[in-house]
């Protein structure tokens, strides 16, 4: 890959992490943009030295501008992610999402950088029709009023802008649609720490006999997981031969239930587990699972089976659930 200066915004997320550690191994000069909101510089402590930091917040177009000038790509991540935050701070989901990639964009366009790549989401499609989806399903907000989907909208209004504010100045523009990813150190706020910490804490409080362990809904739902190193060959497939103004799935087709997927993590203690139906929380999805053909087509083959990839994830949680504590309490 030729050396192309990349800037990464929200390079100190979860994605944006093992991101920029892969472009550092590539050799390529790495900048990145983040304001720490949901993530530490530490994350990326043992390759300090061959990146460039600057902290600082994507709704500044100052900053942002400042940020691109001298690069020659983007790749855009910084979002306020996490499920809890859609609930809770919708009105910072929609700002950090939309003035984000405005600044993104216009600052490509003042400094000639002619490669954006942006992070969008699955959840635009809220309630699929066809599973697997692929690329060309309906994107919808289904109820305005409900905070949960300010995310999907923030997301979807970043694609109308990249497809339509980047057809005529950019070399490349292009989007991906990530769908639950997962590893290590991934953020709270999402289902499988969610049910990993539920699992730890239980396993704790009745050590013995079938763990009773609650979960949202029948269990029934469904999602697909692709595990974060899978992950980061899709964006990296996407810098080297990824489309002008292509939107691809990044995903692993291996659909799940909740149940098989708590029902996992409980085995992982070496318990039975006893599953105790709840409440779906509102907006909530019945079924997610990618139609990956299009980054097939590029090449793209996720390697990491959902049971050879959890067992590392539940055991860097079981040595970090103190620091969990700290941060539900900060974050609260
Ligand atoms: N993780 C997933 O499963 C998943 C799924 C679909 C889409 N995505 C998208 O991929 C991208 C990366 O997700 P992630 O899982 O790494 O999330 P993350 O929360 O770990 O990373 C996002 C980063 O953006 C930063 N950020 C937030 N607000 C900011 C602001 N105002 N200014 C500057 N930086 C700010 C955060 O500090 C964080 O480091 C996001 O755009 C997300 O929407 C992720």
């Amino acid at each position: 890959m030729k050396k192309t200066k990349i800037l990464v915004t929200g390079g100190t997320g979860f994605l944006g992490a093992a991101l920029v550690r892969k472009l550092v191994q590539l050799t390529l000069p790495v900048r990145i943009l983040d304001n720490g909101f949901r993530s530490s510089a530490t994350r990326l402590a043992d390759v300090f030295d061959r990146i460039e930091l600057i902290q600082g917040d994507i709704r500044d177009p100052s900053i942002v501008s400042e940020a691109i000038r001298g690069m020659d790509a983007v790749i855009h991540l910084a979002a306020v992610n996490g499920t809890e935050f859609f609930y809770s701070k919708p009105d910072l989901v929609l700002d950090v999402g939309v003035r984000g990639i405005l600044n993104v964009i216009e600052g490509c366009k003042k400094h000639g950088v002619g490669e954006l790549i942006v992070a969008s989401s699955s959840e635009v499609y809220q309630t699929p029709k066809t599973i697997p989806s692929d690329e060309t399903e309906s994107l919808i907000v289904p109820d305005v009023l409900n905070p949960r989907y300010s995310y999907g909208g923030s997301k979807i209004i970043t694609e109308l802008l990249l497809i339509h504010q980047c057809r005529a100045d950019f070399k490349r523009a292009l989007l991906f649609r990530p769908h639950n990813v997962y590893g290590p150190a991934m953020g709270w706020e999402h289902v499988i720490p969610q049910l990993i910490v539920r699992a730890i804490d239980q396993n704790r409080a009745h050590p013995k006999g079938p763990l009773p362990f609650p979960i949202q809904g029948d269990g029934r739902q469904t999602r697909a997981f692709i595990h974060i190193d899978d992950m980061i060959d899709g964006i990296v497939l996407l810098l080297e031969k990824g489309e002008h103004l292509n939107i691809y799935h990044i995903g692993n087709p291996e659909e799940t239930t909740v149940a098989d997927l708590a029902r996992q993590i409980v085995q992982y203690f070496g318990r039975e587990c006893q599953l105790i139906h709840g409440a779906l929380q509102k907006g909530s999805t019945e079924r997610r699972c990618p139609n990956i053909n299009k980054m097939k087509l590029l090449g793209f083959h996720p390697k990491i089976p959902l049971r050879l990839g959890l067992p590392p994830v539940i055991e860097w949680h079981i040595t970090n659930r103190i620091q969990h504590n700290h941060l539900a309490g900060v974050s609260s």
